[in-house]
């Protein structure tokens, strides 16, 4: 949520090199955006509303210097306005500030500096803009109107930062030093940066290209970012050097390379990920990479969204391949519960790594003496490195902010550590495995085809028409059906507008028939088996009182064109990976319904990619 970055050390393109870097860290959040750079003459600022294109349009005025900061932002405090964007200012333009997070004593700060003198006076409704303010009034103290030294900077940055409560990750920069950018991180992502200049960014995203190293520096850690030099403190005030580590993305891996947008591009990318997922992970009698050296007495699994989703998938797998009890929680409820009893393993899932619930989730747990191993794509993200181990889904950077290919990253994650743990327990063998084997060296093959399929397109072009004007959705499964079901409500909704809503088809005659009416769609996941009997008998009842009914089945399934208006076939694969095959078609569906509307598929409204704020 809100992107950041700022580059210290360049000769004359420092605004060219920001708004690249602004470019690709959008998807963290889009309602306004600014730039300021630290010239030979004073801070000069620029702030737009709307999108990233908006402030790229109208950026005259804005000189440049040796170093800037960069920020777009997705609202927290107060609407997305222009006096809302970032940096913010104090009134003197001794500083300006970005900032990710929330500073939770804003409202006493702000009762503080409207005591402490009678010409305070506020020009935005943010939080952060309280952060220039203090920073202003330290500097003033260390120093008066003087440029600070670096000495004289550290001080009244550190007493700024001692003043302030709540997550952020911050830069600011000072009038009269166009060397230096100040930072601080306090349980927000900050990245740091070094080649003959300095960078500072809240994502990997932005900085391939750029760098070849990059540091995550650790929570409570604050300093001066120079050209070419980090001078960083940790929370205790001990100088500290923190460890480079090579970029893991390459910059082309997070650009659209030839797709419209980068939500169809990543759905396209999923055979890609189940090949890389498996690689060396999956084989005929062995399960390997899946840290777990013990048999849990019970899997608590705590996720958000489409993660959460995967979560239920996961849950599917372990009670049945290991017959250990599993719970899932969504991660900010199991943050504040108490959970306690068994000797139990907690597993975080999380794309980004970043999503603070999820993260604080694994903390209490770690409090509470759980092991705790998270499956993440992000593999040198806040939660990877918070967690005792971890398991990379191989994903690639997902930039398109509706998640997919994570989404069969985590699955295939949920099963790789479902089928450890059935090892553990003696209940998966060799057969078992290589019966899963065979079937996951074919999926990749087989979802392609399905992708490829003019079966596929046609069946889709009929089912959207279904959603022509409608403005809610039903989308019914059971069992492994049923996750996926609520994952693509959840895909349809957030990026098409549409109210949708996931049911398993046994909770149906227990409240939601009551919403269908003549013409209502209804997709049914379908599955084979007991399961795919009753969810034909649900589509009876709905389509009984108008509901239109597209139903997604497995291939050479005879019987479900008589339950549906549309049916859109799947390859069949072994039953523990069907529900991926299934959730293609889900995702494809949605992306089309929006593009119907002319939704703006990769940035939908309100939403942003990485929650990092509670
Ligand atoms: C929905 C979506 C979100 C994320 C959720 C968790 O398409 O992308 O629901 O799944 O915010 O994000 P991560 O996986 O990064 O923890």
């Amino acid at each position: 949520m809100c992107g950041i970055f700022g580059i210290t050390g360049r000769d004359g393109d420092t605004i060219q090199i920001l708004l690249k870097g602004l470019t690709k860290v959008e998807y963290r959040g889009y309602d306004s955006s600014g730039i300021c750079i630290s010239t030979p003459t004073g801070l000069s600022l620029k702030r737009k509303e709307g999108m990233l294109d908006n402030l790229k349009q109208n950026l005259s005025g804005l000189q440049e210097g040796r170093s800037g900061i960069a920020h777009t932002r997705w609202a927290t405090h107060g609407p997305p306005t222009e006096m809302n964007a970032h940096p913010h200012c104090d009134p003197q333009n001794r500083v300006a500030v970005v900032h990710n997070g929330i500073i939770e004593n804003e409202v006493q700060l702000r009762q503080i500096l409207i005591e402490s003198g009678p010409e305070v006076c506020f020009s935005s409704d943010t939080d952060s803009e309280l952060v220039a303010h203090v920073l202003a009034e330290e500097l003033d103290a260390e120093c008066g109107n003087e440029v600070p030294t670096d000495e004289q900077l550290l001080a009244a940055w550190r007493r700024t930062l001692d003043r302030l409560d709540g997550s952020f990750s911050l830069g600011a920069l000072v009038n009269g030093r166009d060397d230096v950018i100040l930072f601080a991180r306090v349980f927000s992502p900050l990245i740091l940066a070094l080649n003959e200049a300095g960078y500072l960014a809240s994502d990997i995203s932005c900085l391939a290209g750029m760098v070849d190293k990059i540091s995550y520096i650790e929570d409570g850690d604050w300093g001066l970012l120079h050209p070419g030099r980090i001078e960083l403190y940790d929370k205790d005030g001990e100088a500290q050097i923190r460890e480079m580590k090579k970029l893991p993305w390459a910059e082309e891996d997070s650009e659209l390379g030839g797709w419209s947008t980068f939500m169809l591009k990543e759905i396209n990318e999923q055979p890609a990920v189940i090949r890389a997922c498996l690689h060396g992970r999956l084989s005929r009698d062995a399960v390997r990479g899946v840290k777990i050296s013990f048999k849990p007495d019970l899997v608590r699994i705590i996720a958000c969204g489409t993660a959460f989703h995967a979560g239920m998938m996961a849950r599917h797998y372990i009670e049945e391949l290991s017959g250990i009890p599993c719970i899932v929680d969504h991660a900010h409820e199991f943050r504040y519960g108490t959970p306690s009893g068994p000797k139990a393993l907690v597993l975080g899932i999380s794309q980004s790594g970043e999503t603070a619930d999820t993260l604080a989730g694994l903390i209490a747990a770690q409090e509470r003496g759980y092991p705790t191993l998270s499956i993440v794509n992000v593999e040198t993200s806040t939660i990877a490195r918070q967690s005792d181990a971890i398991l990379g889904i191989r994903a690639g950077p997902e930039i398109g902010v509706a998640s997919t290919k994570a989404f069969t990253g985590q699955v295939l994650g949920g099963l790789l550590v479902a089928l450890r743990l059935g090892r553990l327990a003696n209940k998966v063998h060799t057969e078992d495995l290589s019966n899963l084997n065979n079937a996951a060296r074919r999926l990749p093959n087989a979802m392609e085809r399905l992708l490829a399929s003019n079966q596929l397109e046609q069946g889709l072009k009929r089912a959207r028409r279904l959603f022509k004007g409608k403005e809610h959705a039903f989308y019914l499964g059971r069992n492994s059906s049923y996750p996926i079901a609520l994952e693509g409500a959840l895909k349809l909704k957030e990026i098409s507008y549409i109210h949708a809503e996931g049911y398993a088809g046994g909770e149906l005659k227990h409240g939601p028939l009551a919403l269908i009416e003549e013409g209502t769609p209804v997709v049914v996941v379908s599955s084979d088996g007991i399961i795919q009997q009753k969810l034909f008998g649900n589509a009876r009842e709905v389509a009984a009182r108008g509901a239109r009914v597209i139903m997604i089945a497995i291939e050479g399934d005879q019987e479900a064109a008589a339950h549906a208006d549309v049916v859109i076939y799947v390859p069949k694969t072994h039953k523990l990976l069907q529900p991926l095959m299934h959730n293609v078609v889900c995702q494809l569906l949605s992306y089309h319904v929006a593009r119907d509307r002319d939704c703006n598929v990769d940035r939908p409204r309100n939403l942003a990619k990485s929650v990092t704020v509670e």
